[in-house]
């Protein structure tokens, strides 16, 4: 059944748009901190969205209890992240004073600010280590938008998924602050300091150098990693709901790690086969059937990752305003290109100066196809995913040109030197 809920809009850097419906999820428990009761904000504006709800997205902020079979009845959940969370997630992050993460960020000053987001300010700040010994260390602190119960939502489910969570290729959160005063409430989350930004950044903004081949396959390898852990590798499904090129950090070495858990979600239980809930997520992100229905999926997260997949191998966003009409909606432009056609190359980003395997660059478009399955049954899994990547991260991390006698190369050597035709 779908209702007429509401969903907040932001127009981000990148001409998208970020759509957020007013939902909650099946958290809130151990961090001490209750809901509060209006969710607009002053950064969005309001419109109507269609938008089906069942009854964990009511608003309440509550433990995890889910329907599972289908004949209505209803049990609960063997582990959900909120137990996991109270069982040994919050002991591991630190508590943070407003006052401190204040001084740690000279005062949240634009000095600092490593970017905005649909939520709020991320800082540079240096913090000491909880005993006030040692060395300060750089973090990130992002800084909730003040007014607007979603905010508190973001900020409780990134409290709590990334309290539970562990992995090499997602972000590592240290702690938070939570105040209420009469001066108003502030939700700050505090990570560890990734240095080189996001992949956005490198993919898309013309002051960094280009990201070489190998390099983005590093990068997009880590990132299916890390959504494999998310879907398979837990003891609950979670899904991130927010796959997108500024939501994977990069942290010295280039090793992506995914951020931003504010949107995720348990998967579904039992013989449910999806959640239904509210439509969130980013524009040009996000998979068709979820957009219509409402119907969540860990296979709408591979959705996203095709798209994301295309981003790499193109250098071109999932939607651009400023480009002609036909090419704005990069999917429906890239489809005239198919992997195995003669013109394929058009595609690739002319920013690699042809410096890539034509071979590889084929099969991760035929992957990327195999994401976008209009039939989210069809679409592969993300350890499937990984596998090929795998693979074609180790035969072809090289460009073509580089390695004339390399496996990558083949007798291609013609092909792949050849500039793309843009
Ligand atoms: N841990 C971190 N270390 C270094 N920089 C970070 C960190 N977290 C975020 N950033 C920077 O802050 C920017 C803003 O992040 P934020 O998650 O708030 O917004 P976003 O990802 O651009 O958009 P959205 O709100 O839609 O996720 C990021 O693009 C990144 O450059
Ligand atoms: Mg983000």
């Amino acid at each position: 059944m779908s209702c007429l809920g509401w969903f907040k809009r932001r127009r981000s850097r990148s001409g998208g748009i970020v759509v957020v419906v007013g939902e909650a999820r099946g958290a809130g428990a151990g961090v001490g901190v209750g809901p509060r009761d209006h969710d607009d904000d002053d950064h969005h504006t309001t419109a109507s969205a269609v938008s089906t709800s069942r009854s964990d997205d009511s608003g309440a902020v509550r433990p995890v209890s889910k329907s599972a079979g289908s004949a209505g009845s209803s049990q609960l959940s063997q582990r959900s992240i909120s137990s996991l969370y109270e069982e040994r997630g919050h002991g591991q992050l630190r508590v943070f004073d407003y006052e401190e993460l204040q001084g740690a960020t000279a005062e949240f000053s634009r000095a600092q600010k490593l970017g905005e987001g649909g939520f709020g300010s991320v800082y540079k700040g240096f913090i000491r280590a909880a005993d006030g010994k040692g060395d300060r260390v750089p973090v990130a602190v992002k800084k909730l938008n003040q007014r607007g119960m979603q905010g508190h939502k973001q900020w409780l489910a990134e409290v709590q998924f990334l309290g539970v969570l562990e992995h090499p290729n997602l972000v590592k959160l240290l702690g938070y602050c939570a105040v209420d005063s009469e001066r108003g409430a502030q939700r700050l989350l505090v990570y560890e300091f990734m240095p080189n930004k996001s992949l956005e950044d490198h993919l898309f903004r013309r002051a960094n150098p280009p990201l070489s081949w190998n390099r983005r396959l590093q990068v997009i390898l880590g990132a299916a990693e890390g959504l494999a852990y998310l879907h398979e590798g837990v003891e609950v499904q979670v899904i991130y709901r927010d796959f997108k090129t500024s939501n994977i950090l990069l942290d010295k070495d280039f090793r992506a790690k995914l951020s931003d858990f504010g949107l995720a979600r348990e998967g579904p239980t039992g013989a449910n086969t999806h959640v239904s809930t509210a439509v969130v997520g980013t524009q040009g992100y996000a998979a068709p059937e979820y957009i219509d229905s409402g119907h969540l999926t860990a296979k709408s997260d591979v959705w996203s990752f095709g798209v994301v997949l295309y981003e790499i191998l193109t250098g071109r966003r999932s939607l651009d305003r400023n480009k002609p009409a036909a090419e704005q909606k990069l999917l429906e432009w890239v489809v005239q290109f198919p992997p195995d056609s003669r013109n394929f190359r058009v595609i690739m980003d002319p920013r690699l100066r042809g410096e890539y395997s034509v071979k590889a660059a084929r099969e991760i478009a035929k992957l990327a196809d195999s994401c976008l399955l209009k039939n989210a049954k069809e679409r592969p899994t993300m350890s499937e995913v990984v596998e090929v990547l795998r693979r074609a991260v180790q035969a072809h991390a090289e460009p073509d040109n580089r390695t004339p006698g390399g496996p990558g190369a083949k007798g291609k050597k013609a092909d792949a030197a050849a500039p793309s035709r843009r």
